[in-house]
């Protein structure tokens, strides 16, 4: 979605001062637009009496500053490895607050995660043999559907649940309750995710109808009462301007409905958890270049600062797509005559780009081009191939611009050997 118009007014006009004192490239995310995001997203629910938490998948925008804003609205964290574990404490989520969805799980892993205490959201049966020290009071499992996703339903990004590596097959979960029960926990919540990025939020609904029907099979077969279903993360953003928001008021009209149903018919009801990163932030960040290069080749070509390192989504998935707009050196909104171009960075590789073929007002050289939609999986996902480092991340509050992560220079990347040697003789 491109910013909005909030974000857009409050930053526009400090744009000559922010980049006078920090200079280009740089991230810069938006407090009070995640902090809306937020409270629209648990407001739709408790409205509802549905009792909902968010843990926020720590992976789309990895950075302490972020994370206290996020738990300041309550929310929890999703944490798929150590560092981001470490992350969540370092903000001091306590251990309700923390859930480790991992997959191919080491033994640190999991002894970091019990020293934590936090939730253990379990990828595999063979975890339950696993698992370091006592067994959990509490446990959950993520659910691998099989065919029972079909159709339109199966995801472009996350492809068809009989192909992934994630999860419990659906044959085998209720087999996999009975042994965490036999190992001693008494507390279940049941995971799984299925959707990326997606706009529909009928499939969020039918997944939630899954997990509710999988949670009565269980406490048919076991007796086991599921107190939590989370359906994942994978709410889809609007990058595209004629995309249509998910609509969560939606998603949460006929989650009420689904609940109701399974309380009155079972006299229990799980509470609802959602582990949505890109619905959170994705929407709040934007990526700010200075154009350093304009060039003809068989197509017109704006060579900016910094391209994959910051964001990758567009040069991995050929689907993906963020908007751009184009300020003149005075930092004004360029219109008239227009150009098709691709936006490309330095990188050694044809994909390095964050816009390709885009209809844009004319560049030139001293230009600003501000990415959209840059907020989760931005920064994070980003590399170092060819040396090429990662930019500033700033935060924009209501009354100055913060710097939430410096830019990483050749000393972060240099490693020397420690020469450690071992004799071969
Ligand atoms: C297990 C899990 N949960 C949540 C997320 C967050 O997804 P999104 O940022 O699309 O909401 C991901 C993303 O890869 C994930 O793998």
């Amino acid at each position: 979605m491109p910013m909005s118009e909030s974000f857009q007014d409050r930053l526009f006009p400090n744009l000559p001062r922010i980049v006078e004192h920090f200079g280009t490239p740089f991230h810069i995310y938006d407090e009070k637009g995640i902090r809306k995001t937020l409270q629209s997203l648990i407001g739709a629910f408790c409205s509802r009496r549905i009792d909902f938490k968010e843990f926020y998948a720590v992976k789309a925008l990895p950075k302490l500053d972020i994370m206290h804003i996020i738990k300041s609205e309550d929310c929890g964290f999703d944490c798929s490895s150590i560092p981001e574990l470490r992350l969540a404490y370092d903000v001091q989520a306590t251990p309700d607050d923390i859930m480790f969805t991992s997959n191919n799980t080491s033994q640190e892993e999991f002894k970091e995660a019990m020293t934590v205490r936090c939730i253990l959201n379990l990828d595999d049966e063979i975890f339950i043999d696993k698992i370091p020290g006592n067994f959990p009071e509490l446990v959950s499992f993520r659910l691998n559907p099989g065919n029972r996703k079909t159709g339109d339903e199966v995801n472009s990004i996350i492809g068809n649940p009989v192909d992934s590596k994630y999860g419990v097959p659906i044959e085998n979960i209720v087999r996999a309750y009975g042994r965490a029960k036999g190992k001693g926990a008494t507390s279940f919540g049941l995971h799984t995710m299925v959707c990326s990025n997606d706009l529909d939020y009928t499939h969020l609904v039918s997944t939630l109808s899954l997990l509710l029907e999988v949670s009565a099979l269980i406490y048919r077969e076991l007796g086991i009462r599921i107190q939590f279903v989370n359906v994942g993360g994978g709410v889809g953003i609007p990058y595209r301007l004629e995309d249509k928001s998910f609509n969560m008021e939606g998603f949460a009209e006929a989650a009420k409905i689904l609940l109701l149903r399974f309380e009155a018919f079972h006299r229990f009801v799980p509470k609802l958890y959602m582990e949505s990163g890109r619905y959170v932030t994705g929407p709040h960040g934007v990526l700010v270049n200075r154009v350093i290069n304009v060039y003809e080749k068989y197509k017109s070509f704006v060579g900016v600062e910094v391209a994959m390192p910051a964001l990758m989504r567009v040069g991995m998935y050929s689907s993906a797509y963020h908007h751009c707009t184009v300020l003149d050196k005075n930092f004004i909104p360029k219109d008239g005559p227009t150009r098709i171009v691709t936006i490309a960075g330095s990188i050694c590789e044809n994909c390095d780009v964050l816009a390709r073929d885009i209809l844009l007002p004319v560049v030139e050289e001293g230009d600003y081009i501000i990415t959209h939609d840059t907020g989760a999986h931005g920064s994070a996902m980003g590399f170092n191939y060819n040396g090429r480092t990662r930019p500033q991340e700033l935060l924009l509050n209501d009354h100055s611009v913060l710097r939430i992560g410096v830019a990483e220079t050749y000393e972060d990347l240099e490693r020397h050997g420690d020469y450690k040697e071992i004799s071969l003789s």
